[in-house]
């Protein structure tokens, strides 16, 4: 399982929607009162932050979504609706590195992405930002890895691990040296200076044993994050995996996982 593959996808989306901000959301409603509300969601996978907002934005919308995976993007609905909100949904195949330039943003109020803003660099955002700021966007980015991980019961060897694979995280992710970590307060100061104001909300993941595929998962990609990282510690590593794998099968293990929901809008929008 990679990162981005559907099984992953499908495998985090209950995490996801406990952990993130309705708050946020709604808040969105007072500050983008008119409908149709136009969204342009990046890096959407098979459309989980759409199925997330949309109820909660309420009205009609109009969402565009991107992402580079055709795989992905066939799973993504082409509309959703109940009777407080109907939403529409045009999927585009565009790759955000090489194609930012042509990002589909004319007439768009929100710019939207959920566990995309630890993958880019600070280069990619910049352009980003500039572009939303220009459009006089509002932009909420959700689900942001912030580098915390706790475990337990508690490891020796967690907090190292947990490094690794934190080092990992600034790698290159296909937009240059990745924001990882960081990512949501890189944001908030790129916004800040763009003259926006901005709210930053935990959005953790709380992960019982009652989610046994998920934390094997989880672990597994800590586990090849950190031999990437530090190859000559595969024997430490594994241990740690061997360790771990106990505790799971026992039932035992609870894990949490730092995220953040980051929302901006210019400073003259309402609220
Ligand atoms: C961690 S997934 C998040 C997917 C979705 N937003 C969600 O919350 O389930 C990151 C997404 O970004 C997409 N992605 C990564 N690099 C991309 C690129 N260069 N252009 C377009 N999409 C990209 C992946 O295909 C994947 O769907």
């Amino acid at each position: 399982m990679t990162g981005f593959s559907l099984e992953w996808l499908q495998l985090r989306e209950p995490c996801d929607v406990r952990a993130r901000s309705q708050e946020l959301v709604i808040g969105l409603r007072s500050l983008l009162p008119l409908r149709p509300l136009q969204v342009v969601d990046l890096g959407a996978g098979t459309g989980a932050n759409v199925r997330y907002m949309a109820p909660l934005l309420g009205g009609e919308q109009r969402w565009i979504t991107v992402d580079n995976d055709p795989k992905l993007i066939e799973r993504q609905p082409s509309s959703i609706e109940s009777a407080s909100f109907q939403c529409s949904v045009t999927s585009r195949c565009l790759d955000l590195v090489a194609d930012l330039s042509s990002l589909p943003l004319s007439g768009c109020q929100l710019v939207t992405a959920s566990a995309l803003l630890d993958l880019v660099s600070a280069s990619w955002f910049a352009l980003l930002a500039s572009r939303c700021a220009a459009l006089g966007a509002t932009v909420l980015f959700s689900l942001s890895y912030d580098g915390r991980v706790q475990c337990l019961p508690r490891d020796p060897d967690d907090e190292w691990l947990i490094g690794l694979v934190n080092l990992h995280q600034r790698g290159d992710k296909g937009f240059g040296p990745a924001l990882g970590p960081d990512a949501t307060e890189h944001a908030r100061q790129v916004f800040a200076a763009l003259n926006y104001e901005w709210r930053v909300v935990p959005s953790d993941w709380e992960i019982d044993s009652a989610e046994r595929a998920m934390q094997r998962e989880l672990m597994a990609g800590w586990m090849g994050a950190a031999r990437e990282v530090a190859p000559a510690e595969c024997q430490r590593i594994d241990r740690w995996g061997r360790r771990r794998e106990a505790h799971l099968d026992a039932g035992e293990l609870l894990i949490s996982v730092g995220h953040q929901d980051f929302m901006a809008w210019p400073k003259s929008s309402a609220g």
